[in-house]
């Protein structure tokens, strides 16, 4: 057993795909099981959908609750910030071309606090601009090189390499994530980014005495009961809140606002984007597992997987389908569905078959027929396009070269993608 985890982290990082433990992986597209999808137009009661206004009224949310009690959790109550707060500006940022500023959130409630920073960067356009809203993995401090840009103090994992132990980063930390941010395109292009470390929303470890969870404990409450939110539940539960502040500030136009996020936030971006649909665009970058891919093609990492080595993300009702994901009453497609009538994009990577992203296409193509009943186009053919080639309807998808990231090529597609939908 050893022997065989060892061996199947080499081959991981050989082939720069991320290194989970996970016996035998499968990467053969002929082992990948037979499998049928859970209906999408079939309600509980048996009844065919067939207007955009029954799933809106009916189908929607019966498959928003079974995500709830089955993967990503209820959130179990209401909290919005008691302040918030700029608590720094800068009209002449990044050379003048734009405007910087950065925003701290305060959640209050059982005599807890929960500190949230957001650093924003719009253009000055002198008119309400339209963002990108996406969380970080390293803090705020990584996504410019930019001095003024506060370093976060929040929990962040150890990485000796890097200069963080104790758990806290420091200034060496500055630009390090900035080729995933493209900071200057954006701003060149007339959009805004606001961004924001997900670890400020909820540690990303294994720990429910942290982050926002116990801002909502019942009494005498320690963890979340088997159908609440995990950790990706919290962090899709924070974009929400940053959704709070962007209708409130005056710079920006927040009936176009695009989410965005990578990896185990292309998950969130996506929850988040189920959840509330004021985000007008939902993007999803090599999200994978729990995110855009078919959790019953068992290609790359599987549920079980993840629920075993990432115990905190899902909600632990989801645990229920280790050992046999065709029990789910959801798939992925169902999610990408819940986007509908909204443009939603999904990105995969050729190398990062641990995401699998003929399952993240494929989910795309399968949620297609409730975009239809919108009159609005998905993806026609359930051939994957080649490698770098996009498609760009009101689903949009790529798979780029190269390995699990985001590159500029990727962000070359999402301002693509934002113009044909927010008409810029
Ligand atoms: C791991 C995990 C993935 C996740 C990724 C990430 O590889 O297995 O599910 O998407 O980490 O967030 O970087």
């Amino acid at each position: 057993m050893m022997k065989k985890i060892v061996l199947i982290i080499c081959l991981g990082v050989l082939s720069g795909i991320p290194v989970i433990p996970q016996e035998s992986p499968n990467y053969d597209e002929s082992r990948v099981p037979s499998f049928s999808l859970p209906e999408l137009l079939i309600t509980r009661e048996g009844k065919r959908i067939s207007t955009a206004a029954e799933w809106m009224e009916i189908r929607r949310p019966e498959i928003l609750s079974l995500f709830e009690n089955n993967i990503y959790g209820r959130i179990p109550g209401k909290l919005s910030a008691d302040f918030r707060k700029v608590i720094e500006q800068d009209n002449n940022a990044l050379g003048g071309k734009a405007v910087r500023k950065q925003v701290m959130l305060n959640f209050r409630s059982n005599n807890r606090d929960l500190k949230v920073n957001l650093l924003i960067y719009l253009p000055k356009t002198g008119s309400k601009v339209p963002v990108f809203v996406g969380y970080n993995f390293d803090g705020n401090q990584a996504v410019v090189d930019d001095p003024a840009v506060f370093v976060t103090s929040s929990w962040i994992r150890n990485d000796p390499a890097s200069g963080i132990t104790n758990n806290r980063t420091t200034e060496k930390s500055r630009g390090t994530d900035k080729t995933a941010w493209q900071i200057d395109k954006i701003i060149s292009s007339g959009y805004g980014l606001v961004t924001l470390y997900y670890g400020d929303v909820d540690p990303d470890k294994d720990d429910f005495t942290d982050g926002v969870h116990p801002l909502l404990y019942k009494d005498g409450q320690t963890m979340p009961l088997p159908d609440e939110w995990g950790s990706i539940g919290a962090w899709a539960w924070g974009l929400s809140r940053v959704m709070d502040y962007l209708e409130k500030d005056p710079d920006i136009d927040a009936s176009k606002v695009a989410v965005i996020g990578h990896s185990r936030l292309g998950k969130t971006a996506l929850w988040a984007g189920a959840l509330d649909p004021r985000f007008a665009i939902v993007i999803s970058n090599n999200s994978g597992c729990g995110g855009a891919a078919l959790s019953r093609r068992m290609y790359g990492e599987t549920l079980g997987g993840m629920n075993r080595y990432f115990t905190h993300w899902l909600c632990d009702n989801c645990s229920r389908y280790d050992n046999d994901v065709n029990l789910l009453p959801v798939d992925q497609h169902m999610l990408i569905a819940l986007m509908a009538p909204r443009p939603v994009y999904i990105a995969s990577a050729e190398e990062d078959k641990w995401a699998d992203p003929k399952g993240e296409y494929l989910s795309g193509y399968y949620a297609t027929p409730v975009y239809e009943l919108f009159g609005k186009q998905g993806l026609p053919s359930p051939e994957m396009p080649p490698v770098n080639s996009p498609v760009m309807n009101t689903i949009g998808y790529h798979i780029r070269s190269g390995g699990h990231a985001v590159l500029e090529y990727d962000w070359d597609q999402f301002i693509r993608f934002a113009r044909m939908h927010f008409g810029k």
